[in-house]
């Protein structure tokens, strides 16, 4: 696979997929990670005088232009970032998207209008993508958030235009999850959190036999424990994944791993005025309470087992971090984490909402990779091919 740095882009128009799908508030950008996180490969193609075309999406509008998910305020903190102007162009393909590529000039960028405006961007239609192609003599995809769809901009293009190649952002991502498949150095833990054990499961069975121990969790842990015949109480359920817990159980045991869960964890009676809370050991949910959280025995357990690991990888909140007094076991993990990396562990943070976690308890700059992808990644660590990383691969000449 080739990168930008093997690209001779001078005075040439690069098409360059981005993945500027970031929370907005109220007409501005909310978390520009994800724009930061292009800089580099975006900065380097500007000084080696390309003509920079960016395409991204944002949100889901599922074919339709909605005002509400244009990508006017990317344009605008992208310029702010690279201290020149960036201007949006109307739309993504057509007659004033040809005339606005046309009109950049050499070192200079241009933004293309929300990709999902049209229908055939995830269709990965051949007729959009034939649109998008015509842009640009050059293909460069740093979306690694957006590798795992095979759309047109991700597919459809990489497989039209000959010249083509990873930024620098696709290639961190690699550089960073590609050795937690490929033998990381030992103990190898896999923390996972977040709500449903569903969205995990192929994810813990890749990693079972390459990691020393898994973690859990945030509220896929009461699925377990259920599964166990532990009292949940009113806690977050997935009823139909009890068999799925008991089987990933199995497996560990099989292979000789261990699948730690939690040993106590907090509860509370109303979860939005944080009424009633109090820590109750494993299967002890009382009827009308809810877990919300980790608890301080399990945060002593688990942060125990961090301090000897060579290499993590964390997926998903601990418990409800969002809300202060639910904070403490997530807050607990990523310090354990931040202070495994300073002592030389290789550590990585990959899902939107444990990197929403990671940010905003202000531990992100202290972790050996932050992932830009949420499903992205975890797709990759499910042993899955990305289509947008394969439709790079191959020779530039073919
Ligand atoms: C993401 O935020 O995970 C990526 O931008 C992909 O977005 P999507 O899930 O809407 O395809």
């Amino acid at each position: 696979m080739q990168t930008v740095r093997d690209l001779k882009p001078a005075g040439r128009r690069v098409l360059m997929r981005v993945d500027f799908n970031v929370p907005l508030e109220e007409d501005r950008v909310r978390d520009d990670t994800r724009i930061h996180a292009a800089l580099p490969t975006i900065r380097h193609l500007l000084d080696q005088k390309a003509r920079l075309i960016l395409a991204s999406h944002l949100g889901r509008p599922k074919g339709e232009r909605r005002s509400e998910l244009s990508l006017a305020p990317v344009a605008r903190r992208l310029s702010e970032l690279l201290d020149r102007d960036v201007p949006l162009a109307p739309d993504c393909v057509g007659a004033e998207a040809e005339a606005a590529a046309a009109r950049v000039a050499d070192g200079e960028a241009l933004l293309l209008e929300n990709l999902r405006f049209h229908a055939g961007e995830t269709q990965n239609d051949p007729a959009f993508a034939e649109a998008l192609t015509s842009l640009a003599e050059i293909y460069v995809n740093d979306a690694f958030g957006t590798a795992h769809r095979a759309h047109a901009s991700t597919v459809g293009v990489a497989r039209l235009l000959r010249e083509r190649a990873a930024g620098l952002l696709i290639e961190k991502e690699l550089e960073f999850l590609g050795p937690l498949l490929a033998g990381p150095a030992e103990p190898f833990l896999v923390i996972l959190g977040g709500a449903k054990v569903s969205g995990k499961i192929e994810v813990i069975e890749n990693l079972l036999p390459r990691c020393t121990a898994v973690l859990i969790g945030g509220a896929m842990m009461y699925t377990f424990w259920r599964a166990e015949g532990g009292a949940t109480g009113r806690s977050r359920v997935e009823e139909e994944h009890q068999e799925t817990a008991r089987r990933l159980q199995q497996r560990a045991r099989e292979l000789d791993k261990r699948l730690l869960l939690p040993s106590d964890t907090v509860v509370a009676r109303d979860i939005e005025q944080a009424d009633g809370v109090r820590v109750v050991g494993r299967g002890e949910i009382g009827e009308a309470e809810a877990g919300v959280d980790i608890g301080p025995q399990t945060r002593g357990a688990f942060a125990a087992e961090i301090a000897q690991a060579r290499t993590i990888f964390w997926n998903g909140p601990m418990g409800i971090f969002e809300k202060e007094p639910f904070a403490a076991g997530t807050l607990a993990i990523a310090e354990a984490v931040a202070s495994a990396t300073e002592r030389g562990a290789t550590t990585v943070v990959g899902g939107g909402d444990s990197v929403a976690a990671v940010r905003r308890l202000g531990v992100a700059d202290r972790l050996s990779h932050v992932s830009t992808g949420g499903g992205a990644s975890l797709e990759f660590l499910e042993g899955k091919q990305l289509p947008g990383i394969a439709a790079l691969e191959g020779s530039a000449e073919t």
